[in-house]
């Protein structure tokens, strides 16, 4: 929207959910608080100003493209307003104000908001809600209808105050000269101590400037974070919301309460997730997928009428198409598994590529491999990738065959549908076509354990 410049804060500390770092690195619905809030202000605007304060640092190499506003010391939401002040110059605009712990609330609902304020040519409008349990939120005393007298804290109201139903979202618009002027006015003589931006919108309604309230349907949209549990609750209204979305898209949901979906994860139609499923970051599925319980995908693709089967890992890898993984199976580090591939039971791989039509069933361990299309790996397989100072590669070229429990001792090559005899130590390079046994030969002495008893 044109001139709009948007004021996120995100200074304070996070007292009531006993944390060390800032409130709004927490993490909920695949995210930081901050990074919601910044996705929904970015919609909106590229004039961006982020207060931070309590853990700056961290805060600060978390996010980019934003102009940053230090808040030294956090005395509450008014005086990190004031911080900002000295910042603006002499910005005359519009100022969208946003917590930094209201991850919900959507770009429709703001542009909603800021076409009331600008329609109605209020001084200032705040964001309301009728919420069914107002407990901690600020309420709004109205002079009529559609205008604000000003705002109660809950810890400063009295209990006929407490009774009214609309509470404060904390979200606001000013007209940015009448914000600054009456931000000189602000005191802490209340409860906590602090410096209200409330405390702005009542200096405002003193002066018969025009405050306007937006409220919206439902309170959920505009809930804030303040504990664990709330961000415990707030978790599972983003997974239910997600999960939604998805099924409304086709894709089936055995149990969406157990299932845990980031916001940013693709999903083809008719995939079926089992429950206790986790789909994290920014993964791709395809159509006709299925995915059984206690599996964790991370920021992986897989392909079309793929199976991931019980209890796998899956992380930063590529899945083909038509490929089955698990039960019990671990991707990691950059694995590719082409088209109509199989891995297995306790298969972990590692860091390499599998050519399409292979097959790995069994208790393997694939690292820094490079394997064909249509290779064998036999049950126990490992690729001895570390000396102990450096990591080397092996290559089983197409067709090959590697037989049980065998060791490639890296680097090393198995070629073109080549042989590797089950229990090998393999330490040279195989050529193509042919077959390698590298074992100790069996003796069988006859007669032994009849010499043994008589002696
Ligand atoms: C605030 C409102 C309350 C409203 C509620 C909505 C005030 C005084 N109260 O209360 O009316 O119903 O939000 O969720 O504004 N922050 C700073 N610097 C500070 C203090 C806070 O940057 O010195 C930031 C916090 O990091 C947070 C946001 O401001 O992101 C809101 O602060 P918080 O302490 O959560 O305010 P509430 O008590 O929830
Ligand atoms: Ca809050």
């Amino acid at each position: 929207m044109d001139n709009l410049r948007v004021l996120i804060l995100g200074a304070g500390k996070s007292t009531r959910m006993k944390s060390k770092y800032a409130k709004v690195l927490h993490r909920v619905g695949g995210g930081t608080l901050i990074e919601h809030v910044l996705r929904t202000a970015r919609s909106l605007s590229t004039d961006i100003w982020l207060v931070v304060g309590h853990t700056a640092d961290k805060v600060k190499a978390l996010v980019s493209e934003v102009k940053f506003v230090d808040q030294k010391e956090q005395l509450g939401t008014g005086h990190a307003v004031m911080a900002a002040r000295d910042q603006f110059g002499g910005y005359t605009g519009d100022l969208l104000v946003l917590p930094g712990d209201v991850p919900l609330i959507s770009a429709e609902t703001l542009e909603a908001f800021i076409r009331f304020h600008r329609g109605g040519r209020y001084d200032a409008s705040v964001l309301t809600a009728d919420a069914d349990d107002p407990f901690g939120y600020g309420r709004i005393i109205r002079r009529n209808n559609d205008e604000v007298d000003s705002i109660v804290e809950h810890r400063d109201a009295t209990p006929e105050i407490l009774r009214i139903p609309e509470i404060n979202s904390g979200i606001y618009v000013f007209n940015a000269p009448a914000l600054f002027a009456s931000l000189t006015r602000l005191h802490n003589n209340n409860a906590q101590r602090e410096y209200y931006l409330t405390d702005v919108i009542g200096i405002l309604g003193s002066q018969r400037q025009k405050v306007g309230a937006f409220k919206v349907e439902s309170a959920e949209e505009i809930l804030g974070i303040n504990t664990r549990q709330e961000l415990a609750a707030m978790d599972r209204v983003m997974r239910r919301r997600k999960c939604e979305a998805l099924m409304a898209e086709g894709v089936t949901i055995v149990d969406p309460e157990s299932t845990f979906i980031d916001a940013d994860v693709q999903v083809g139609a008719d995939t079926v997730f089992y429950p206790s499923v986790q789909i994290y970051g920014e993964t791709v599925i395809g159509d006709d997928v299925t995915i059984h319980s206690f599996s964790r995908v991370s920021n992986s693709k897989i392909g079309a009428r793929s199976t991931v089967l019980e209890g796998s890992i899956i992380v930063d890898s590529a899945i083909g198409e038509d490929v089955s993984v698990g039960p019990y199976a671990h991707l990691r580090m950059g694995t590719s598994v082409s088209d109509k591939a199989r891995v297995g039971n306790f298969v972990e791989i590692k860091k390499s590529t599998l050519g399409s039509g292979t097959k790995s069933m069994h208790l393997a361990y694939l690292g820094d491999a490079t394997i064909g299309k249509n290779v064998n790996i036999g049950a126990g397989v490992i690729t001895c990738n570390y000396d102990g100072v450096n990591k080397h590669p092996t290559v089983v070229e197409d067709g090959a065959f590697v037989g049980t429990d065998s060791q490639l001792i890296a680097p090393v090559r198995v070629g073109k549908d080549a042989y590797v005899a089950a229990g090998s130590s393999v330490t040279d390079d195989v050529p193509a076509e042919s077959l390698a046994i590298a074992r100790g030969r069996q003796v069988n002495k006859e007669g032994w354990v009849k010499s043994r008893k008589k002696k």
